[in-house]
């Protein structure tokens, strides 16, 4: 089966990129991106390609060289998927906000609403991908409305998650340590739609790191992957909070264990606390399955990753009101860093929110700078906690352009983004425009101490 036309639903940090990468290495198959969002796909349109709406290093350059060839940007959702041999369903699969499983399960109404609208538009056979990470057996929701309307169309249901991780997605897309490919082997025309989309990775990806398993060893394997991550990094935080306690360094710790190969010495870095759309949401998720089957010691495990990243983001925040002589109330503080990691606009779940709130809560104000996330989003983040009305938000939080401007007459510096600018910061000038004592925490393991503590700053780092 030769694909020559592909569609993927959802234009965001998963489907954008993917489908790019796609594109570019594969110029003979027609890829078009549709969203119901308008903004975004005008934004995925705009002619200047460095305002596409995410932000991944090499991405716009990729967009550039494939957008009017074969990749385009649509909000026609049923025109592309008619036209389409292959659909990946790439829409948001947010943790439920409302009824059984809120707070929990994921919320699959986005996905379904996708698979209502291939049943009721699609002629011709489909195969049909998931790419959002979903709850195990997901596919077979699918599977079920899309072989309801009896209109003799048929699909084959195909999971292919996606490993790549933001800031890094390009690299990550073009040179995966794996394509992981679930499909039904089992039948013939399984196999064959497994084929089709192991043809379209081979194109760039060796052979022998495209896996093929069944759909739900597929499934399980991506909540598998992102909660192991998700543990290593919770592990090392809970090092990093005994470490202040007992004059132990975190980072030596962490390089000590990480040469053991069993270990491994990727994913050790302590930290304000993960962030970011997935590692939160997929380990819930995971809780609430083993939940579901009345495995409450494997559920319970689990949770405690997340358990402890609160705690983690808590104790940062809680550490500053206590450094500053417990009380940070009209104190301004300015803020380094939004995204939840470095090299991404996004900010899902990211400890700056939560670090951010906490202060609030204990009446600071607060100055945000960081290099790629926009008022707009900030704003809307705070908002969305809910602590306190947007009016009090937009009083309390001012957002600059510049790093010099947020520190101006701050008594405390917090970092809690990794960005590489911020090392190269002119630090005197910092603590010249500041209040003194003037304070300063690292929540990433970022800013090397010494010269720091020699310019004056009150200086705390995360695990030290
Ligand atoms: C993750 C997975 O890595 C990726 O495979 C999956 O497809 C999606 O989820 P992502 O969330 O984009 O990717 O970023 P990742 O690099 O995994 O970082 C997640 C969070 O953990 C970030 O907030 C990061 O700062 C934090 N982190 C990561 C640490 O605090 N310490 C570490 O050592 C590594
Ligand atoms: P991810 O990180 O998983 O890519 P995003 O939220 O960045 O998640 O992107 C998901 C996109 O899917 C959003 O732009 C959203 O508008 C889009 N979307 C959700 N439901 C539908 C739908 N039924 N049809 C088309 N697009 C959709």
């Amino acid at each position: 089966m030769r694909i020559k036309n592909i569609c993927c639903i959802g234009a965001g940090y998963v489907g954008g990129p993917t489908m790019a990468v796609i594109a570019q290495k594969c110029p003979k198959v027609k890829v078009t991106v549709v969203d119901i969002n308008e903004k975004r796909i005008k934004q995925w349109n705009n002619p200047d390609v460095e305002k596409i709406p995410i932000y991944e290093p090499g991405l716009s350059e990729i967009v550039k060289e494939a957008r009017g060839r074969n990749l385009f940007f649509s909000t026609d959702v049923d025109k592309a998927i008619d036209e389409a041999d292959m659909i990946f369903i790439s829409v948001n699969t947010p943790t439920k906000t409302y009824g059984i499983g809120k707070g929990m399960a994921a919320d699959l109404r986005y996905i379904e609403l996708c698979a209502r609208q291939i049943a009721a538009v699609a002629k011709t056979d489909k195969i049909v991908i998931e790419k959002s990470t979903l709850p195990v057996r997901t596919a077979a929701a699918l599977r079920d409305i899309l072989d309801s309307t009896g209109n003799g169309v048929k699909y084959q249901i195909l999971s292919n998650p996606e490993f790549l991780a933001e800031g890094t997605a390009v690299e990550d897309l073009k040179n995966p340590d794996r394509v992981l490919i679930g499909g039904e082997i089992e039948t013939e025309e399984g196999r064959e739609a497994v084929d089709a989309l192991v043809n379209i990775y081979a194109s760039w990806v060796p052979r022998e790191k495209i896996l093929t398993t069944n759909v739900w060893s597929s499934e399980l394997s991506k909540l598998t992957a992102n909660a192991f991550l998700a543990q290593r990094v919770s592990s090392i935080n809970a090092m990093s909070e005994l470490c202040e306690k007992t004059g132990a360094d975190i980072n030596e710790v962490s390089k000590a264990i990480g040469m053991d190969s069993r270990i491994g010495s990727k994913f050790l870095k302590a930290s304000v606390g993960f962030g970011g759309s997935c590692f939160q949401k997929d380990i819930l998720n995971l809780v609430y399955i083993a939940r579901t089957f009345n495995l409450k010691e494997v559920a319970d495990y689990w949770e405690q990753v997340i358990l402890m990243n609160d705690h983690q983001k808590r104790r940062f925040a809680a550490n500053m009101v206590q450094t500053m002589y417990n009380t940070v109330a009209g104190k301004k503080i300015a803020i380094l860093g939004w995204a939840f990691k470095k090299d991404t606009n996004d900010t899902r779940e990211s400890a700056a929110i939560y670090v951010a709130d906490y202060l609030l809560n204990e009446q600071a104000e607060i100055v945000v700078y960081d290099p790629k996330v926009t008022e707009e989003q900030i704003y809307s983040d705070l908002d969305y906690l809910g602590s306190r009305s947007g009016d009090a938000n937009r009083q309390a939080v001012t957002v600059v352009d510049s790093p010099y401007e947020a520190c101006e007459g701050a008594h405390a510096i917090a970092v809690l983004t990794e960005w590489d600018e911020f090392k190269e910061l002119d630090w005197q000038k910092l603590y010249d425009q500041m209040l003194k004592p003037a304070f300063l925490f690292d929540g990433r393991r970022l800013l090397e101490s010494k010269s720091k503590k020699e310019i004056g700053f009150e200086f705390y780092a995360i695990g030290n």
